[in-house]
């Protein structure tokens, strides 16, 4: 039987290796693009960031099945995005990695959250981002389901276009389909520090 602050733990590497994946392959979505090289670090900082405010929810919803999750959980959850730009813009992130953060689940039809924008009202990095995030989140084993191959998420985010900006989009199938993903998001042995713990107090 886990405790809570194993759980927490596990989320925190798990956490971590997501970000370095996401924000690997945004960043190289983002150069693929052409955006200028510091719009291109904004991305790559947002990536490892986005998810931060997560960890604030983990100690609620820690050792819950998230595919299980009640529908007042499931709005919890949706918090997230907030309560990752709430945590770091106490730091000296620029902007654009700040809104990056805030809207990575803004989705390109308006049926995202938080704030469901819509189109271009979403900031460039975010349109960028989400794609990337929900790749890497489809070819990633989660607890209530194994990885999806390259070719299936791809096949899957093709039945959900509309959410994404198509010029992103077509970058993005782009690096997917050139890129050595394999190597985009092979997991390197990930050091950190438990008392980073401490900022989700
Ligand atoms: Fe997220
Ligand atoms: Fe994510």
């Amino acid at each position: 039987m886990q405790d809570e602050s194993s759980y927490i733990l596990e989320d925190f590497k798990d956490g971590l290796s997501h970000g370095i994946k996401v924000s690997n392959l945004a960043f190289i979505i983002a150069k693929e693009m052409k955006l200028d090289d510091d719009i291109c670090y904004d991305i790559a900082m947002a990536g490892l960031l986005h998810d931060v405010g997560k960890l604030k929810l983990s100690k609620y919803l820690y050792g819950r099945n998230k595919e299980g999750l009640t529908v007042e959980e499931m709005k919890y959850m949706r918090t997230h995005s907030k309560l990752s730009y709430d945590i770091i813009q106490h730091y000296d992130f620029s902007y654009l990695t700040l809104e990056t953060v805030l809207y990575h689940h803004e989705n390109y039809d308006g049926s995202g959250y938080p704030e469901n924008l819509k189109g271009e009202d979403i900031p460039i990095g975010a349109r960028v981002l989400h794609a990337a995030d929900t790749f890497i989140a489809l070819i990633s084993d989660r607890p209530y389901r194994a990885a999806f191959d390259a070719d299936t998420a791809m096949e899957i985010m093709i039945d959900e276009v509309k959410n994404y900006d198509m010029e992103v989009f077509i970058a993005f199938q782009r690096v997917v389909n050139t890129c050595d993903i394999g190597k985009i998001v092979s997991d390197s042995e990930i050091e950190f520090d438990e008392n980073m713990l401490e900022i989700f107090e």
